[in-house]
Parts: C-alpha cells; sequence; structure tokens
C-alpha cells in the first residue's frame, strides 16, 4: 500500500470545516456571543478564537470558567442545546453561496489529480452543512464531532481521517482556521496549513489569508513534496 502511495503520488488533504470550507465560524461566534451575554458574561472576539476548533461542549466549560460562573448538569445542557439552536436558525438558509472563495477550485484541483479528500471537523453539524452547500460528495471520509471522543487539539479527528482515507500520517496536509486545529495537525506529523490570520496560526507551517491566496503550484508542491 505505501509503496502504490508514493508511485501514485497519492497524498491525503483534511479539510477541517468551519471558517475553511464554508463561512459558518462568523455564527458560531454569533451563537455563543449571544448565549455569554444572555447569562451576563462578556465574550470577545479574541475570546472567540480559543473556541474555533473547539467542541461544543468544551467551548461552553470554557465560557463558564471565564466568567467564573457554575451550573448543574441540567442547565448546562440546556444551554448546549440553546446554542445550537440559534446556530441552526443562523445557518438555517446556506447554500452553495456561503463556500468560501476557491475552495471548490482547489477541491476540484485534488480530484482531478486523484488525491484522497477527507473531512477533519469537530463539529456534529459537518454533515448536515456539507449537504447543504452540495459538497458531501467532494468527500472521500468525513470525520466529525460525532466520531472522535476528544477534542482538537487532540490528534484523534485528523489520525482518524488519513485511516479512512489510507494514507499515513505523514503523508498527510491539513487545512485549518483554528489555533486548536493547527496544534492537532502538528501532533499528528501532518504538513499544517492556517488558513486565517498569520499571527494567531504562527504555529502552522504555513499560513495563507484564504484559498484566494494559495495557487495551483503550490497545491502541485504539496503533492510532490
Ligand atoms: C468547530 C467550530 O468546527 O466545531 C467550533 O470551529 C464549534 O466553533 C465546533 O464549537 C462544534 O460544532 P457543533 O456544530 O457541533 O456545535
Ligand atoms: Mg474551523
Amino acid at each position: 500500500m505505501f509503496q502504490q502511495e508514493i508511485f501514485m503520488g497519492k497524498k491525503g488533504f483534511i479539510f477541517d470545516l468551519d471558517g475553511v470550507i464554508v463561512d459558518t465560524a462568523k455564527y458560531h461566534y454569533l451563537a455563543w456571543k449571544k448565549l455569554a451575554n444572555d447569562i451576563g458574561i462578556s465574550f470577545s472576539e479574541s475570546q472567540n478564537e480559543h473556541l474555533k476548533g473547539v467542541s461544543r461542549i468544551r467551548s461552553l466549560e470554557k465560557i463558564l470558567d471565564w466568567g467564573g460562573v457554575r451550573l448543574n448538569q441540567e442547565d448546562f445542557n440546556e444551554l448546549m442545546a440553546k446554542k445550537n439552536e440559534d446556530y441552526l436558525r443562523y445557518i438555517k438558509t446556506m447554500n452553495e453561496n456561503e463556500i468560501l472563495p476557491d475552495v471548490k477550485k482547489i477541491l476540484n484541483y485534488l480530484t482531478q489529480k486523484g488525491q484522497a479528500i477527507a473531512l477533519g471537523s469537530a463539529s456534529k453539524n459537518a454533515r448536515s452543512i456539507l449537504s447543504m452547500v452540495s459538497l458531501k460528495d467532494e468527500f472521500d471520509a468525513i470525520i466529525d464531532g460525532n466520531d472522535v471522543t476528544k477534542a482538537k487539539p487532540d490528534p484523534e479527528v485528523f489520525l482518524k481521517a488519513a485511516s479512512a482515507i489510507n494514507i499515513k500520517p505523514e503523508r498527510c496536509i491539513v487545512f485549518e482556521d483554528s489555533l486548536a486545529g493547527i496544534q492537532a495537525a502538528n501532533t499528528a506529523n501532518m504538513v499544517s496549513i492556517g488558513i486565517g490570520d498569520k499571527d494567531t496560526l504562527k504555529e502552522a507551517e504555513y499560513v495563507f489569508k484564504d484559498f484566494t491566496e494559495m495557487d495551483i503550484d503550490f497545491i502541485e508542491f504539496l503533492i510532490e513534496r
């Protein structure tokens, strides 16, 4: 198998979802901000950076910690459900227009080049979102928040994605917009590519503001390197 991968030059390209493929990061932010403010906790964009890539449950734990608020299990669960309801309301009308610029161009190129493509997302809504934007069929494997027990920065989600597409971790490339995700990719021994702010994502091997900054030569370089 390994010999064959080298011969075919096949690599594994693993995409995060929120903030990489679709512009949902802003809706997660709005839903968390509303929840925090409703219970008297202030919530800034810089705090939100620490929630990107982080599971729903862990995100709420962090917000409550920041605000010094303790809740019983029942209230905690109620707030988690409320956050998801708000979030789903924000994305209700989502369609292909919400796919971030040049994502389709990169996916099409990788498919045309016979590369393996996987999704590695913390979101439990990932499959329905991919369906809403008609991208589900572009992926050879989808690993999401329903498939993992450990949240990024734990590498579990990416290791499972690599295993699902049958590519060794060191032959995988991860596209991520969150610091936790970049750390997860680095721990998994994968090439980490940050999509977003250079300072926030400085632990990534490469950083691009978005996919429009990434030309096909770079993708070709990733396939060959
Ligand atoms: C990640 C987002 O992709 O998924 C986080 O960056 C979010 O903001 C997490 O909390 C879990 O998503 P969901 O859809 O299961 O609440
Ligand atoms: Mg993300």
